[in-house]
C-alpha cells in the first residue's frame, strides 16, 4: 500500500503481440520510410508513441456497447446516446457528429472564417490552423511567452496572454475575429494546460467585443485534471465539474474523440447557438454524413458515449497522467532536456537542446525521432519545424521556437515496463548524441501537413541549406564537426546507430 505509483484501475483481458525488430530490420524500415516515423509500418514498430489519437485501449464496456450500436442511416439510437453524453459532460446543447476532430474543424472554419479573418489561439495545432488558412484566415499565436520556453515551470503554460489578445483585437478589429480558438490542453506545447482563471479572463475580454470562443476539447479532461491538481480552489471539485466549468466559458467545441474519450475513431462539433448548429448540420451532410452519424458507424458513437463517461472518472485520469509523469521523471533524472513541466498526453524532448550541433534547418527533431527508432524501434513524432510547415505567404519554413520530439502515450495500452524500456533507449540515445552528426533534408515535401507524408535523406551538417528555408542555419565556423575533423568513414545518421 506504500507505493507512490498507484496501480491502474483496470486489468488486462485481451493482449496484442508486439515484436522488437532487429537492428538491420529497423534500418531497412527507416530508409523505406524516408526517415519519417509517420511513414513507418506499424509492424516494424515495437513501442508506438507516435500519437495518443485513436490508439487507446477500449474497455470491455465500450466493446460490449459496440455490439448494440444502431446502424440506422437516419435517427440512430446511438447518436441520441452520444448527444446526451456530450450535453451532460460538455454542456453544449447542439451536437453535430463528425468522423474525427478535423471534420469538426472543417465545418466550423467554413462557417465562421472568411478571407481576411484573423483567428487568435493559444498556439497553433497542425490540422486546426490548416483549416483556418484554407478558408482565408490568418492564425495568431496569443499564448504566454513561457509556453515557448521548455525550461519554464509555469503550471499553466497553455494560458493566453491577454495583452497579446487585446492588442490583436485593437489592430485588426473585433469584427474581423470570428472566434478565439482555445486548446485545452495545448498539444504543440507538449500538453500544457490552461487555467480556469485565465479562461475566465479571456471570456470576459472577448464578451466585451462579442467574440465567441471555440474550445479544442480533444484533451480537455486532461486539462481538468491539472486544474484540480494545481489551481487553488479546485482540489475538491470533481473532474466532471471542472470540465463543465471550462465548457461553460466557451461557445462551442471541436472534439477529436480519439483522445480523451478512448475511442479509436470519432468526433463532434458542439455549439450553443441554434442558428450556427443548423448551418453546421447542413454542412455536415456534405462533408461527413447525415447529422445523426457524421461519418461514424452507430457502434463508434456507442464507444464514444461510453468513453466520455469513463474519461471523467478520477482513477482513470489519475492513472493516465501518472504514467506520462513516470516516463518524464525517469528522463529528467538522467538529464534529458524536456518540455517542463511534464504535460498531459506526452513527454516532449527538447531536440534543439539535445542535438545542438544539428542546424535547425536540418530538422533536429526529425533527426532525433529517426535515431530513437533505430535504437529501440520506439516510434515518436516530430513536433518542430517540419510540423510547423511553410508560411503560405512567404513560402518559407516557419521556424517555431519549440523543436520537440513527442513521446505520446496511448491510454491504457502500455505497462510501466514498456515505458521503462523506452526511457532506457532515450537515455542511451541522449548519452551518445554526439555521434549523430547528420541532419535531414526533404527529398519529397507535400504542400500541406508535410510532416505526415514528407520524405527525407541524411545530410552532413556542413551542407548548404535548402533554398526557401527560413530556419536559422549554423555558422560553418561554429559547426561542431568540420570537414577535416570528420573521420574518413564519416558516420551518417543511418549507419552510426546501426
Ligand atoms: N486538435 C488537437 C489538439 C489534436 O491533437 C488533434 C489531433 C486534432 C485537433 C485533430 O483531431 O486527428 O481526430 O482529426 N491530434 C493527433 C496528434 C493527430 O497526434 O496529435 P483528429
Amino acid at each position: 500500500m506504500g507505493s507512490h505509483y498507484a496501480p491502474e484501475p483496470w486489468r488486462i483481458k485481451v493482449v496484442e503481440p508486439v515484436r522488437l525488430p532487429t537492428r538491420d530490420e529497423r534500418l531497412t524500415a527507416l530508409r523505406a520510410a524516408g526517415y519519417n516515423t509517420s511513414l513507418l509500418r506499424s509492424a516494424d514498430v515495437f513501442i508506438d508513441l507516435y500519437t495518443d489519437s485513436g490508439t487507446n485501449a477500449m474497455s470491455d464496456r465500450q466493446w460490449s456497447d459496440m455490439m448494440i450500436g444502431d446502424e440506422a442511416y437516419a435517427g440512430s439510437r446511438s447518436f441520441y446516446r452520444l448527444e446526451a453524453a456530450v450535453q451532460r459532460y460538455y454542456s453544449y446543447p447542439h451536437v453535430i457528429p463528425t468522423h474525427q476532430g478535423r471534420g469538426a474543424e472543417n465545418i466550423i472554419s467554413r462557417i465562421l472564417i472568411r478571407p481576411g479573418s484573423h483567428i487568435p489561439g493559444n498556439m497553433y495545432f497542425t490540422t486546426t490552423r490548416t483549416h483556418q488558412e484554407l478558408n482565408g484566415g490568418t492564425f495568431h499565436d496569443i499564448i504566454i511567452d513561457q509556453a515557448h520556453d521548455t525550461a519554464d515551470e509555469h503550471p499553466f503554460k497553455g494560458n493566453v496572454d491577454l495583452t497579446k489578445l487585446s492588442t490583436l483585437i485593437r489592430t485588426v478589429g473585433a469584427e474581423n475575429i470570428p472566434y478565439v480558438s482555445l486548446a485545452a490542453t495545448v498539444n504543440m506545447a507538449g500538453g500544457q494546460p490552461i487555467s480556469l482563471a485565465n479562461l475566465t479572463e479571456v471570456r470576459e475580454l472577448t464578451a466585451k467585443h462579442r467574440i465567441p470562443i471555440i474550445l479544442d476539447a480533444a484533451r480537455a479532461v486532461e486539462n481538468a485534471w491539472f486544474i484540480q491538481q494545481r489551481e487553488p480552489g479546485y482540489a475538491n471539485h470533481s473532474i466532471a465539474q471542472i470540465l463543465a466549468d471550462m465548457c461553460a466559458r466557451t461557445d462551442g467545441a471541436c472534439m477529436s474523440a480519439k483522445k480523451d474519450s478512448f475511442a479509436n475513431i470519432g468526433g463532434w462539433l458542439a455549439v450553443r447557438d441554434p442558428d450556427l448548429a443548423e448551418t453546421a448540420r447542413n454542412l455536415v451532410v456534405i462533408y461527413e454524413g447525415l447529422h445523426t452519424y457524421g461519418g461514424m458507424a452507430g457502434r463508434d458513437m456507442e464507444a464514444v458515449a461510453r468513453g466520455i463517461e469513463e474519461s471523467v472518472q478520477q482513477d482513470n485520469i489519475r492513472a493516465r497522467i501518472q504514467q506520462v509523469a513516470h516516463l518524464g521523471n525517469r528522463l529528467i533524472a538522467a538529464g534529458v532536456p524536456l518540455m517542463r513541466p511534464i504535460g498531459g498526453h506526452a513527454v516532449c524532448i527538447d531536440a534543439a537542446a539535445t542535438l545542438e550541433h544539428i542546424p535547425r534547418d536540418q530538422y533536429p527533431a526529425q533527426t532525433l525521432a529517426a535515431a530513437i527508432y533505430l535504437d529501440s524501434a520506439t516510434r515518436t513524432a516530430e513536433r518542430g519545424a517540419v510540423s510547423a510547415g511553410r508560411d503560405p505567404e512567404t513560402g518559407k519554413d516557419r521556424c517555431p521556437e519549440l523543436e520537440l520530439v513527442r513521446l505520446t502515450i496511448p491510454r491504457r495500452v502500455y505497462t510501466q515496463s514498456h515505458l521503462d524500456f523506452v526511457a532506457d533507449s532515450i537515455i542511451n540515445v541522449y548519452k551518445t548524441r554526439d555521434t549523430i552528426t547528420t541532419g535531414l533534408a526533404f527529398t519529397h515535401e507535400p504542400p500541406v501537413l508535410r510532416f505526415f507524408q514528407g520524405r527525407f535523406t541524411p545530410v552532413s551538417a556542413t551542407t548548404e541549406p535548402e533554398t526557401g528555408n527560413n530556419c536559422p542555419t549554423t555558422d560553418p565556423d561554429e559547426s561542431v564537426m568540420t570537414e577535416d575533423e570528420q573521420p574518413r568513414s564519416n558516420p551518417t545518421t543511418e549507419d552510426q546507430l546501426s
